[in-house]
Formats: C-alpha cells, sequence, structure tokens
C-alpha cells in the first residue's frame, strides 16, 4: 500500500520535470564540433558504384540525409510518436509506420484517423536516409517536403497547418523542446516539424544484419539455404539486384514491372499518366529490400502476403498479372523460371537482412501529454521478441564482430585489404556477377538503361 504510494509519487514527480531532448547522437552517428550527427557506417571504406554495374557485396553507399543536431533527431522522435499530429489528435506517424512493423503497418492499405483506407500500404522506413525520392511512385524529392502530405492529406491523419502549429504552442512541452532543438529561431514554423521528422527517420539505419556480416567478410554469418539463395537472387537468370541492388537493395529507380492490383481496386498508373502512351505508367520505385522480412504484406497495393508470393511473382511470366493494360514492361522483367525450391531460398536469403539492432526507442511520455495511440500502446509479440536477445542478436554477439555500426574504434581501423581480397574470393558469387557484368556491361550498367522500359 505504501509502496503503491511512493510509486505512484514517483510517477508524478518524473512526470513533472521538464523534458529535456537527447544531446548524443544516435549510435552509428558521430557528432560533430557544430553539434551535427554524421553517419558512419562500414560500407564508408568501399569504393562506390559509381555506374560501373550491378557491383559486389563491398560497395559504398549513395550519400545518406544526415548533418541533422542530436536535438532535431530527438524532437523528431517525439513527433513522430504524437497523435497531436493529427486533425482529431489519435493518428501519429508512427500508427502507420510502426517499429514493430518495420514501420510498416501490416496491412495492405492503410487507415487514417478518421477510417478512411488509402489506396496504397504504407511502405517501411528503415534506411530512407538514403533514398532520394520518395513514395510509391517517386513524387517526393525530400523527407521534409514527404512529411507535409500525410499530416495534411483528408484520409491520412487530415490536420492543417494553422491547427498544428497552434496545438504545438499551446502544448505543455514542446514550445520549450522546439527551442532546444533549433535555437537559433524565435518561433514555431512549419519547416521546423518537416525537419525534425526528417531528422528522425534519417536515423533509422539498419545495415548490421547477418547478410552485412557476411558481405564484410565473415561467411559463416549466412547458412547454405540463405547463400543458394543470395546466389540465384543475384543471379543474371532471377535478375533481382539489377533492380534490388545491394547494398541498399535498391538502384533507386522507378520500373514497370506489372504487379496486380487487389481485387477491386482500381489499376494504379504509379509515376505515369492516365495516358496509355507514358513510359512510366504503372511504374513504381524499386523498394529496398532492407527489413522485408518485418513490412508484410508487399508491393504498392499490399497484394502479397509472403516474401515467397512476391519472389514467385517474378518466375509466372512477364506481364500475367496485368493482361489488359498496354505496359511497357522494364526488360528485366521476364521468365526466369525459377524452381520453388529456388523462391524458397531467395525468401530465405531475404530473411537474412533482418537488422534492427538500433531500433530507436518509443517514448514512453510524450511532450502533448497525450496517450500513445492504442496500436503503438501494447507491445506486439515482435517488439517483446525485440527487446529480449533473437537468435538474431545473440549471432551478432557471436561473431566476433564488434562491427556493429557505432563501434567508432573499429570503424577507424581501416579494413585491411587482405580481408577484403579473400572476403571478395570466398564469395562464389561474385565471380558469376562480375563475368555478366562484363559481358553485358553496355546493357546492364547504365542507369538510364535500367530507368523505363526497353523493347
Ligand atoms: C494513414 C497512414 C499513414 C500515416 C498516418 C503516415 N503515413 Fe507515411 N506513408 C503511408 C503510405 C500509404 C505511404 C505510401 C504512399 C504512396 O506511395 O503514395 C507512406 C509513405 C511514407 C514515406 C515514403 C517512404 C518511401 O520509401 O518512399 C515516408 C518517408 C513517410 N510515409 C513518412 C511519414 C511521416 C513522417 C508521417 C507523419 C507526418 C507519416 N508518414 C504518416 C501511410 C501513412
Ligand atoms: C525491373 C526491376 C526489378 C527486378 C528485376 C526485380 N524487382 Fe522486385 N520490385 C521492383 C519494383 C518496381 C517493385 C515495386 C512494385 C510495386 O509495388 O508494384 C518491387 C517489389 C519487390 C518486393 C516487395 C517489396 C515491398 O516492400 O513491398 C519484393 C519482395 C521484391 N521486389 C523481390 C524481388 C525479387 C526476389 C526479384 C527477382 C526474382 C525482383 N524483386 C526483381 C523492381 C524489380
Amino acid at each position: 500500500m505504501m509502496l503503491t504510494l511512493l510509486l505512484a509519487l514517483a510517477t508524478s514527480v518524473v512526470d513533472a520535470t521538464p523534458m529535456t531532448l537527447n544531446a548524443n547522437c544516435p549510435p552509428s552517428f558521430e557528432r560533430t564540433a557544430a553539434n551535427t550527427c554524421q553517419l558512419v557506417t562500414r560500407y564508408d571504406a568501399y569504393d562506390s558504384l559509381q555506374n560501373k554495374g550491378v557491383g559486389g557485396t563491398q560497395t559504398a553507399l549513395p550519400k545518406a540525409r544526415d548533418g541533422f543536431s542530436p536535438q532535431q533527431i530527438d524532437l523528431g522522435r517525439y513527433l513522430f510518436f504524437d497523435p497531436l499530429l493529427s486533425g482529431n489528435h489519435r493518428q501519429a506517424c508512427a500508427s502507420c509506420h510502426q517499429p514493430a512493423q518495420g514501420f510498416a503497418d501490416g496491412k495492405a492499405l492503410s487507415t487514417g484517423t478518421h477510417g478512411d483506407i488509402g489506396t496504397r500500404s504504407a511502405p517501411g522506413l528503415w534506411n530512407v536516409a538514403f533514398q532520394k525520392k520518395l513514395f510509391w511512385d517517386a513524387r517526393a524529392d525530400s523527407l521534409e517536403q514527404q512529411a507535409l502530405i500525410p499530416l495534411f492529406a483528408p484520409h491520412e491523419m487530415a490536420n492543417t497547418a494553422e491547427q498544428l502549429l497552434a496545438d504545438l504552442a499551446a502544448s505543455r512541452e514542446y514550445p520549450a523542446l522546439f527551442a532546444q532543438a533549433f535555437p537559433e529561431s524565435s518561433q514555431f514554423e512549419l519547416s521546423q516539424v518537416a525537419s525534425a521528422l526528417a531528422a528522425f527517420q534519417s536515423s533509422l539505419i539498419s545495415l548490421n544484419s547477418r547478410y552485412d556480416q557476411y558481405a564484410h567478410g565473415y561467411h559463416e554469418a549466412l547458412n547454405e539455404e540463405e547463400i543458394k539463395g543470395m546466389n540465384v537472387f543475384r543471379s543474371f537468370v532471377a535478375r533481382c539486384a539489377e533492380c534490388h541492388t545491394p547494398p541498399l537493395f535498391t538502384n533507386q529507380q522507378i520500373a514497370v514491372i506489372g504487379t496486380p492490383e487487389p481485387d477491386g481496386m482500381p489499376f494504379d498508373s504509379g509515376a505515369g499518366n492516365s495516358s496509355d502512351k507514358s513510359k512510366l505508367r504503372g511504374a513504381f520505385k524499386v523498394p529496398s529490400l532492407r527489413n522485408v522480412a518485418r513490412t508484410a504484406p508487399y508491393m504498392h497495393s499490399g497484394r502479397f502476403a509472403t516474401l515467397a508470393e512476391a519472389a514467385e511473382f517474378y518466375t509466372k511470366g512477364r506481364g500475367h498479372a496485368v493482361a489488359d493494360q498496354k505496359l511497357l514492361l522494364h526488360w528485366h522483367i521476364w521468365e526466369p523460371k525459377l524452381t520453388p525450391e529456388e523462391i524458397g531460398q531467395i525468401s530465405k536469403f531475404l530473411h537474412s537482412l533482418t537488422d534492427e539492432s538500433l531500433m530507436p526507442a518509443v517514448p514512453n511520455r510524450l511532450p502533448s501529454g497525450l496517450p500513445l495511440p492504442a496500436e503503438l500502446r501494447t507491445p506486439t509479440a515482435e517488439l517483446r521478441e525485440l527487446r529480449t536477445p533473437t537468435d538474431l542478436n545473440t549471432k551478432t554477439v557471436k561473431l566476433r564482430t564488434p562491427i556493429d555500426l557505432n563501434t567508432n574504434a573499429e570503424l577507424r581501423t581501416p579494413i585491411d585489404l587482405n580481408t577484403k581480397t579473400k572476403a571478395e574470393s570466398r564469395t562464389p558469387i561474385d565471380l558469376k556477377s562480375q563475368i555478366n557484368t562484363e559481358n553485358n556491361s553496355e546493357k546492364i550498367t547504365t542507369p538510364s538503361n535500367t530507368q523505363g522500359t526497353q523493347p
């Protein structure tokens, strides 16, 4: 009884303390003298692709969006989880981009704050810092530009700029937090909301999966089936890696591949318009496949329930799912005649791309004083699993890999060329794909060829 009272008292005392933003960069980021966070990854040690083809496992990443302050990142985290951002204070960004669902929502089509069903599936947000274009149809050029769209879309968060700014200004903690994150500015601006959300989302980095450990030279990180799957994935028969190019598992292009709409849904022309002549009619952004095991169902329409189903789509024949549409299908979409066994192996390989070790903490108290939206309150099985060491984590520890992205000491140690060479030569697939790359260099290398369609 006494204890309960004390606990209650303690909680209320904690709740009354003004919130402060984290002054440290998230793991995997280094704080600069100018108080900005710079991403450091093991891939920094590798050469860039520079349009030299599909590339091996040891290829640099594209430039990431970084350079935000630790306070901006932390403010963005609070905003991302806060239902204050929606018109009726019920829905947060995280309602449709849930940490336990790979920052997607587990639904084929997401539901807005007033219960409206949307027309596309919510994509996961891991590694979104590297994405040059956002949305399935690549219509947004930056995270800042993107963020304002769901906030004010009537079928999503249904807010207005006026209400949002007024709510933030009237809230318990936000005025002080914005002052910490944007010390040079004396008032709220919408651009600060967008920039904090961009800052937080850019910190969602997933680059330490078992696949990555394999790529960095630790061969035993993948089992035999997964390696077979990787070899099929990267082969010139399946051609998956032509578009889902490592290390990000996307070449950031848009392509017409002809996935089906769910029954009863009208045709989605994606990046194209409704004119039959448009080369981009039915084109969608090639999604990254990082943490893809977490983001079922798949495709812009959420049409496929499993990774095996998504992989099987590619082998059922060019254009089989959209016979009545005049689509100019990408030339890498053909009929690879993958066996069920190979499809299973691809699916196993895609599971090895899971890494959630840099999962940010869900705030246990929001600056608005509102409770977390219901869908985020009870941790699902997956989230609980994340908190206890999973076999993935245990394996990570066993792998003598202090290659954890935040271990700067390790990162500063230059990767010695010997290991690199050994790793390359131990990777059987490289041989094959390099031969293909050379033989077909003019066909598979230039980005202009992978963009759009070819006769
Ligand atoms: C109602 C559900 C819903 C809410 C709420 C929502 N999103 Fe989304 N989000 C989606 C859907 C659906 C898409 C894909 C839409 C499309 O491609 O046309 C998307 C796409 C995105 C993308 C693009 C990812 C990529 O790889 O292209 C980002 C980034 C994003 N959302 C961030 C946010 C942020 C930040 C918020 C809060 C301000 C938010 N979302 C709120 C459903 C939602
Ligand atoms: C021509 C480029 C291209 C090739 C080749 C390609 N893909 Fe894709 N992939 C895409 C595009 C574009 C999408 C999104 C399509 C959509 O939403 O309608 C996609 C979506 C996916 C998805 C769903 C991801 C998600 O987040 O919903 C998976 C899984 C996938 N591809 C796996 C594969 C596999 C396995 C192969 C090889 C058998 C392959 N892809 C070959 C372009 C390609």
